[in-house]
Parts: C-alpha cells; sequence; structure tokens
C-alpha cells in the first residue's frame, strides 16, 4: 500500500502574507488543490494525508470536499516544524504494517510534479527503503562560515539540489525518526537527512527530478509557477493536472531556454 503524504504545516513566512502559501491561488486553484489532484491521479497511490497548518485545517477540508477526489483523502493538524510534522503523520500512520506500507513525503508547494517522477518513485522503492529526488545544480554552490568567508567549493559534478517526494518504507523513517528525537541535537529540514544520519548505511537512491518541480517559496515563485501553469494550459487545452505538467517540458524550454 502507497500512501502520499502532502507537507502543509507551514505558515510561508518567506512569502510574507497572513495566508500559507499553499492556499493562495495559482492558475485559478490553491496550490494546496493542484497538488492534491497529482497524486489524486496517480495510478500507484491508495491513499493521501494532508498534514495542514492547524490554523487552516478547515479551509483544506473544505478543498477536498469540494474536489471530490476519488482517492481517500484525510487532513490532520501539522507540527510546528517540517519533521515535527513528518513525526505527526508517522504517528497518525501506527496502525499500518511497517514493510509492507510505502510512504512518499511531499511539499505541497511543489504543485508541478510529474507522475514520471511519482512513479518512479514508487517503482525504486521495489529496490531500495529509502529514495530522494534531486536535479543538477546549474549554480556553483560554496560553503561558508559564519563570517561568510568561503570554506569549501565542493566538485559541482558530484552535487544535486534535493527536491521530493522523498519515499520511504514505512519501516525505515519510523525508526530514523524514533532514533531522531532521542538525540537532542537533533535538527533537519528534509526526511532523507533523518535517514541518512540515524540510520548510517542505509542507501538512498536518487531518482532524478526535473526542474519544473519548483518549490514556491518567494514571493517571485508564485508569478513563476503561474506562468508555467498557464503556458502548459495553452500548449494542452485539453488536459489537465498532471498531463498538463507532462507537456509543460517542451513549451517551458522555448521560454527559459534562449535566456
Ligand atoms: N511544512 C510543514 N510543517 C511545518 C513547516 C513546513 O509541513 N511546520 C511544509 C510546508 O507547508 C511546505 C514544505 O514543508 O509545503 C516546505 O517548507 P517551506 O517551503 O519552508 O514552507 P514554509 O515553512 O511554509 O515556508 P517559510 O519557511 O517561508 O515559512
Amino acid at each position: 500500500r502507497t500512501i502520499a503524504v502532502v507537507l502543509a504545516g507551514g505558515s510561508g513566512r518567506r512569502i510574507g502574507l497572513a495566508t500559507p502559501k499553499q492556499l493562495l491561488k495559482i492558475a485559478g486553484k490553491t496550490i494546496l488543490e493542484h497538488t492534491l489532484e497529482l497524486f489524486d491521479r496517480a495510478p500507484g497511490v491508495d491513499e493521501i494525508l494532508v498534514m495542514m497548518n492547524p490554523g487552516f485545517v478547515s479551509d483544506a477540508e473544505e478543498i477536498v470536499k469540494k474536489a471530490g477526489f476519488t482517492t481517500a483523502v484525510q487532513v490532520l493538524p501539522g507540527g510546528t516544524s517540517r519533521n515535527a510534522t513528518t513525526q505527526l503523520a508517522l504517528d497518525a500512520l501506527h496502525a499500518h504494517p511497517g514493510e509492507s506500507t510505502n510512504v512518499l513525503f511531499h511539499d505541497a508547494v511543489r504543485p508541478l510534479l510529474s507522475q514520471r517522477i511519482i512513479a518512479d518513485c514508487i517503482a525504486a522503492l521495489d529496490a531500495h527503503a529509502a529514495v530522494d529526488v534531486a536535479i543538477p545544480s546549474a549554480d556553483t554552490i560554496i560553503e561558508v562560515d559564519s563570517e561568510d568567508l568561503i570554506t569549501d567549493v565542493p566538485k559541482r559534478s558530484r552535487l544535486r539540489r534535493g527536491q521530493t517526494p522523498q519515499a520511504f518504507r514505512l519501516a525505515t523513517i519510523r525508526e530514523a525518526y524514533e532514533r531522531a528525537w532521542r538525540d537532542p541535537g537533533f535538527e533537519a529540514t528534509d526526511d532523507c537527512t533523518v535517514v541518512l544520519r540515524y540510520l548510517p548505511g542505509t542507501p538512498i537512491h536518487v531518482v532524478e527530478g526535473d526542474g519544473h518541480n519548483m518549490k514556491v517559496t518567494e514571493p517571485v515563485d508564485i508569478f513563476i509557477a503561474d506562468k508555467l501553469f498557464q503556458l502548459a494550459a495553452a500548449a494542452a487545452p485539453a488536459l489537465t493536472g498532471a498531463d498538463r505538467t507532462e507537456r509543460l517540458t517542451g513549451t517551458t524550454m522555448v521560454v527559459f531556454g534562449g535566456s
């Protein structure tokens, strides 16, 4: 059984509006609804769990009710950090068998995820207990100290930019989190880091992401995501959701490729 956990517990501080960014409308629908649609359409996903900012649970429930998804969707309140939200999702899944359940954790604010990536993550879980999604970095990444002086410039060919989903066998991510909370210094910004640190030796397979699977983070990203949806709609007016996303590649190459 495969469960998609949509992480929507944040407040979007960097966007700076009173409404959390996952509830902002892009191309006529909230970002959250776009993201849920993708998992609703994914053939390998059996259930969806939305971990929502506690002040906006009823908004998310309303969106789910109106959309009428065919996949079962449950909405629960998220936690005070991304990792706390993941832990609350794991708690909610306590009755599921660890070895035969797969979980995909996805940022609610990545509404342009492709069906190809979802399918690749699910397929990779046949052979691997932990799976990440990443793309090569076009920029050189530098490491700095607290004085903003460069301490290292890692070789770019070995660097990747992490996206989501991050996919796990439930037993693996459960165990990693159990160990992590025993560490008083536990701090991470994603879930693969928790497996890497607290279940060392577990191979984490990397699935190729894509540039369109952007995270709406800063105000300008709302504009970019909106444009990407518009371009997709123009390229494939008869298609919706994920199929539109698949069509984005050709269209956006024209727009951004020459710059
Ligand atoms: N997230 C979550 N629970 C939290 C914090 C974040 O589920 N307590 C989710 C966000 O809703 C988002 C994803 O994790 O879908 C990625 O986080 P980020 O982009 O940092 O979102 P926010 O925390 O909302 O943004 P900001 O850091 O600007 O406040």
